[in-house]
């Protein structure tokens, strides 16, 4: 059975401090119903010129359903809303106050002391070798379904194979951490995946793509990463990070998107209502998934 699509409604007064990293509206809040941890309350952004909600909500709640059918750990979404405008609440992947997130930057520069934590667009040092370099005395998160002897770099491969998945473009320096407890570090699960699934893209474009396979193809060819030296196509950042693993993780990997079917991915988007994505874009997005899906499958199997 999917996860069905429940939104929590929140009134102002109910966000407490703002969360000072990243780049949307947000407020931690409480959701007592759904245990102690906080959750990040994150605002969709609103297009100023004609008011257009962007699709961050349904991006970043449907690429959670995903990464639990591909079985990458990644941080409890929920939809909400807060006086009405759209937003999600994402579950705090902290466990309680003694756990700090230490983010890509702050590992790469520990390891790295010349690496530029400050960059936003591409960056020199952003390598998937540097990370696995730098997170080479880090173990993996906590809970997993992944042979024992799987390392943290392991499973951030995972990450960078399911952002080529969901055409998530926003794996910067301080969208994966590392939590900290005592002398303990763990990778932290994924979080901020609402840049993803062509979330951006207008219903218009869309429909013309839906038309014209070839242009849909063309569209999930040009996606690339802004962050990691040399830009690279995300697909090839996903094969760069797993052949760095091993053969066994590229497998591994590759095994469970192949496991996941036409219709888990169409019943995941399915529980979107369509007050707030259309038709269109619910068609567009199982199509995407689709194809990548199979560019991906391709890609491990003539290689
Ligand atoms: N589920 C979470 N648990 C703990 N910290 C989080 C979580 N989600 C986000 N954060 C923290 O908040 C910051 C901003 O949130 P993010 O989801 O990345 O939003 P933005 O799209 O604005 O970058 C993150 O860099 C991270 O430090
Ligand atoms: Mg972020």
């Amino acid at each position: 059975m999917p996860t069905a699509w429940e939104s929590v409604h929140f009134v102002r007064g109910a966000a407490e401090a703002d969360e000072p990293m990243g780049s949307k509206e947000k407020w931690w809040v409480e959701l007592p119903q759904y245990g102690e941890r906080p959750w990040l309350l994150k605002l969709a952004r609103v297009d100023e010129r004609d008011g257009t909600v962007s699709g961050e909500d349904w991006a970043e709640w449907t690429v959670h359903q995903l990464a639990e059918h591909l079985g990458v750990p990644s941080a409890t979404v929920r939809p909400a809303s807060l006086e009405g405008r759209r937003a999600i609440v994402s579950r705090s992947v902290l466990h309680d106050r003694l756990e700090y997130l230490d983010h890509g930057n702050s590992v790469l520069s520990a390891r790295f002391p010349g690496y530029d934590q400050s960059v936003q667009g591409e960056n020199p040092g952003y390598t998937p070798l540097a990370v696995r370099d730098a997170l080479s005395e880090v173990a993996p998160p906590a809970d997993g379904d992944w042979p024992s002897h799987f390392s943290a770099f392991d499973v951030w491969a995972g990450y960078v194979f399911m952002d080529a998945w969901v055409a998530g473009r926003d794996r910067h320096h301080e969208n994966w951490a590392v939590v900290l407890r005592g002398g303990e570090r763990r990778l932290a699960p994924s979080f901020d995946h609402g840049n993803a699934l062509g979330f951006q893209e207008r219903d218009d474009r869309r429909a013309r793509m839906l038309l014209d396979e070839a242009h849909l193809q063309r569209w999930a060819e040009r996606g690339t990463s802004r962050h990691f030296f040399g830009r690279p196509k995300l697909t090839e950042l996903a094969w760069r990070a797993l052949d760095l693993a091993s053969p066994a993780t590229r497998r591994f990997w590759a095994e469970r998107l192949d496991a996941v079917s036409e219709d888990d991915v169409e019943s995941v988007v399915a529980q979107v209502p369509r007050a707030i994505m259309s038709e269109v874009a619910h068609t567009f997005v199982v199509r995407l998934l689709i194809t990548n899906r199979r560019r991906l499958l391709d890609g491990y199997s003539s290689s």
